[in-house]
C-alpha cells in the first residue's frame, strides 16, 4: 500500500508522514530530503546548479537510504549520515533550484517507485500522488497559510535555538512555494483524486487522526464523502 501526502513546505507533512508510518508499520520516505541531498553533494563536488547533466549524474550516482532510530529518522548518503547538514539555508534553497531540474526528478522519481518493491510506504513530498505514485491508494495535500507555515518552521528553529526572524521566515515560505507551484516539470499541486486538508487551524493530533479516519475507510466511501 501506498500512502502519498503532499504539501508545501510548513504544511506539516513530515511530522504527519513520520506518525502515519509508525502507525500503519510503513516504511516514512521524505522525498524532499532526497533533493536536499543531490543539492549538498552537488555542492560538495563543486558542481554548478546550473549544470542540469552534472547535478543529474551526482543523483544518479549517490546512494541514499532513510534509517529508522530512536531519534526518528536519519539520512544517509553515500554512507554519511547527512541528516543534519540538510537543514541548512544555503541546502533549503539550492534544493529548490535542483528539484526544477527535469533530468534531476527524472532520476529520483525513478529511485522513490523501486522502493516500493521493499514494501509499504508512506512517502512525503510535492508530486507523489501527481507523478511518483498516481495511482497510489490514499492520496493527501496539506496547506496551510503561509503565516501559519511560517510561524510552524519559526518555532522549529527556535527550538533548536537558532536565531530566527519570523517576518524573514514567511518571505522565505513565500519565495519557495513560487518555485515550486511555478516550475515546469511536476509543479506542486494536489492530485485530483488527493483528500486536501487545510491544516491552519489544526494541531498535529488532529490532523493525524482525520487522516487514520481516511486510511480505514474504503477508497469508495472516501470517494463519496469528499
Ligand atoms: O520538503 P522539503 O522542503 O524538504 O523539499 C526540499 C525541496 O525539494 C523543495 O524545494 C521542494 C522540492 N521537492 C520536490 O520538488 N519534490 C518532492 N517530491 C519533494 C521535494
Amino acid at each position: 500500500m501506498i500512502i502519498a501526502i503532499d504539501g508545501p513546505a510548513g504544511s506539516g507533512k513530515s511530522s504527519v508522514a513520520k506518525i502515519i508510518a509508525q502507525k500503519m508499520r510503513f516504511r516514512h520516505i521524505n522525498t524532499g530530503a532526497m533533493y536536499r541531498a543531490v543539492a549538498w553533494k552537488a555542492r560538495q563536488l563543486q558542481v554548478d546548479l546550473s549544470d542540469e547533466t552534472g547535478v543529474a549524474e551526482v543523483a544518479l550516482n549517490q546512494s541514499i537510504q532513510f534509517v529508522p532510530g530512536p531519534e526518528g529518522q536519519t539520512v544517509v548518503a553515500d554512507g554519511e549520515d547527512v541528516t543534519s547538514l540538510l537543514r541548512s539555508k544555503t541546502v533549503d534553497r539550492d534544493a529548490a533550484i535542483v528539484a526544477s531540474l527535469g533530468k534531476v526528478r527524472e532520476i529520483l522519481v525513478a529511485k522513490q517507485r523501486d522502493m516500493e518493491k521493499s514494501g509499504s510506504i508512506v512517502m512525503e513530498g510535492r508530486d507523489i500522488g501527481t507523478v511518483v505514485f498516481p495511482r497510489a491508494e490514499r492520496k493527501f495535500f496539506l496547506d496551510a497559510t503561509p503565516e501559519e507555515r511560517g510561524k510552524r518552521r519559526f518555532l522549529e528553529l527556535q527550538g533548536k535555538n537558532q536565531e530566527v526572524d519570523l517576518d524573514t521566515i514567511i518571505e522565505q515560505i513565500r519565495r519557495r512555494d513560487e518555485i515550486d507551484r511555478n516550475r515546469k516539470v511536476s509543479p506542486l499541486k494536489a492530485a485530483k483524486d488527493a483528500i486536501c486538508m487545510d491544516t491552519t487551524n489544526l494541531d498535529l493530533n488532529e490532523v493525524v487522526n482525520q487522516i487514520m479516519g481516511w486510511i480505514e475507510q474504503a477508497p469508495t466511501q472516501i470517494i463519496n464523502r469528499k
